[in-house]
């Protein structure tokens, strides 16, 4: 009989790209049975003397097409409105714009 096999999520921990760094978590906000196949994007961080020079943009492109073949959900949350339009670029989308703007990546 065929079984079938889902993916492992994207496993929780830092990801890095040349100075760019991110952190990807289970999202404790959510139910338990949701958190299967959703994590969180957290602490972006490209230092000073290191931004626009695209570090960041390569971290998010990579970490995007790792949740594609993983099949996970990416969430974020922002402070800065500034940045909704950043985060659009690589497919984000704000579905709660209060208390805080929610950006999921189907
Ligand atoms: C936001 C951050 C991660 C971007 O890193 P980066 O490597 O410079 O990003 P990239 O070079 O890939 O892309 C730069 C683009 O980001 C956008 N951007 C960066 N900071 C921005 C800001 N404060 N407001 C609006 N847009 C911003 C711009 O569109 C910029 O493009 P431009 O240089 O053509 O104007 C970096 O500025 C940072 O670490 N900031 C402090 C921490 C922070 O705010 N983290 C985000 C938490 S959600």
């Amino acid at each position: 009989m065929a079984s079938l096999k889902l993916k492992p999520s994207m496993k929780p921990g830092t990801r890095s790209y040349g100075a760019a760094t991110l952190a990807v978590r289970v999202p404790t906000a959510l139910p338990t049975y949701m958190r299967g196949s959703v994590r969180e994007i957290v602490a972006v961080y490209v230092p000073e003397e290191s931004r626009r020079q695209g570090l960041a943009s390569e971290l998010l492109t990579r970490t995007v097409a790792e949740a594609k073949r993983t099949l996970t959900v990416l969430m974020l949350t922002l402070e800065d409105q500034a940045l909704e339009g950043f985060y659009a670029r690589f497919g984000f989308q704000a579905i709660q714009r209060n208390p805080k703007i929610l950006m999921v990546h189907p």
